[in-house]
């Protein structure tokens, strides 16, 4: 099939890759056109393990192509995607002035019948509002579909080519089979709804998501207090089909694009038609909080942070991605320098995105978690990539001021602390 996406972010550029391997041909649009000719050269703007190899190969077999060209692009194709950015406004809504701008411009561009997909996370019922703004600009025959995505970042090529299902929102029973039959190689579950329902799913299964780290989150600061391992309370509940191991894993709070964005947004969605979502709220507020009892730990064993030097390993929101937006390291390393301390930080590929993410003061930024820990009065782990998990915590501990680790992550293992004698807190375990 010919495909045509519309946005080059995470969703569209992995989108548009897969396809292409799978073996249709698509064009990925994007406005920017300093993006659009990185693209062409083979450059990916984020880091996703596999993602430049997979664009490289399909762009050199011709079924995969860049441009800014909206028009050039709406008419070769017979579905078109729609993948740009719904950040949020000021009130937690999410903002839709980019789909509409794409409905727009993909209305007066058309040159016959066109499937728009919406890939999107959009509020229920945007894509009649896109189906409305169409119909007002062309007489030609269209269908919108709401097709939401469920990849995460870090694993998003594998996502892609092993969902657990497919969801597809349409009236229409050409979108139905043509849709059916574009997914038909990646999902052996397509769920067949109606619109609204699928704009619903994709918000209903992210804060189904966030209320189960929430949760866990809660039970492992209980844990703390009554002496239980939550790694084997979580363990124990995960094995209960009912309830699932996944997402299950206490920390530091959720962050990335996703999370905070979309919870928020159905809260709004349910406050729109007076409906007051308490249980989702207090998913938030207590993801707010989580992040800061890193620094309560800190208290707990430095006392008065003013004057200390506290190492971070991880800026990323998770590991295998350079995304800050939303991190928990942005509060955490705010809080610390705003009571005193000197901070040296280091991520192994989300170093320049979070220089970029604000004005930090009192910062130092390290080159490798050697030179983070060298000299520090505690060692703050924030995201578990590899990297830090194999560290060799018996010279970590040698080149600190003082032997303070605080495992946000629950990376190491007893036995393997029990060889040092790092003062340790971890998150819902016991000492
Ligand atoms: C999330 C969803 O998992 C995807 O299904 C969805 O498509 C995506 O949002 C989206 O809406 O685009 P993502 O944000 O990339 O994906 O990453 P996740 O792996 O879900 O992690 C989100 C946050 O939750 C991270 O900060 C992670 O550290 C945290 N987390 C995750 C935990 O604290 N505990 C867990 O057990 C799992």
């Amino acid at each position: 099939m010919n495909i045509s996406v519309i946005g080059t972010g995470y969703v569209g550029l992995v989108s548009g890759v897969c396809f292409a391997d799978l073996g249709h041909k698509v064009t990925c649009v994007d406005k920017d056109i300093q993006k659009v000719m990185k693209l062409r050269n083979g450059e990916v703007p984020i880091y996703e393990p596999g993602l430049q190899e997979l664009m490289v190969k399909n762009a050199a077999a011709g079924r995969l192509s860049f441009t800014h060209d909206v028009p050039e692009a709406v008419q070769d194709a017979e579905i078109i995607i729609l993948a740009v950015g719904t950040p949020s406004l000021p009130n937690g809504e999410a903002n839709l002035q980019y789909i509409e701008q794409a409905a727009r411009e993909i209305a007066l561009a058309m040159n016959g019948y066109k499937i728009i997909m919406t890939k999107s996370t959009v509020p229920v019922g945007t894509n009649e509002h896109i189906r409305s703004i169409i119909a007002s600009l062309t007489e030609l025959p269209f269908d919108v579909a709401s097709v939401p995505e469920f990849l995460r970042e870090g694993s998003a090529i594998s996502d892609t080519f092993h969902p657990d299902r497919i969801v597809i929102g349409t009236d229409s029973e050409t979108v139905k089979e043509k849709l059916t039959e574009l997914h038909s190689k990646l999902a052996n579950n397509i769920l067949i709804t109606d619109v609204r329902s699928a704009e619903m799913i994709k918000y209903a299964s992210n804060a189904f998501l966030a209320t189960k780290i929430s949760f866990i989150n809660e039970i492992a600061n209980i844990c703390e207090k009554v002496g239980a391992d939550v790694t084997l309370v979580a363990r124990g509940m995960g094995y209960d089909r009912r309830i699932g191991s996944a997402f299950l894993s206490a920390g530091i709070g959720y962050g990335g694009s996703c999370f905070p964005k979309d919870t928020d947004a159905l809260i709004q969605i349910a406050g729109n038609v007076e409906y007051d979502f308490k249980l989702l709220k207090s998913v938030v507020n207590v993801n707010k909080d989580q992040r800061f009892n890193v620094i309560r730990k800190l208290q707990e064993a430095l006392g008065d942070l003013s004057g200390k030097t506290i190492a971070i390993w991880g800026l990323a929101f998770k590991p295998n991605t350079d995304d800050v937006r939303y991190a928990p390291a942005i509060e955490i390393i705010g809080e610390l320098t705003r009571l005193g301390c000197t901070v040296k930080a280091y991520d192994p590929v989300a170093m320049e995105n979070f220089r970029k993410s604000g004005n930090y003061e009192n910062v130092i930024w390290c080159d490798a978690m050697t030179s983070a820990a060298a000299d520090s009065d505690a060692l703050c782990l924030l995201t578990e990539w590899d990297e830090f998990k194999k560290a060799d915590l018996a010279y970590i501990e040698k080149i600190m001021n003082q032997p303070v680790l605080i495992d946000g992550r629950n990376v190491f293992t007893k036995d393997k602390i029990a060889l040092t004698n790092f003062h340790y807190y971890s998150v819902g375990r016991p000492n």
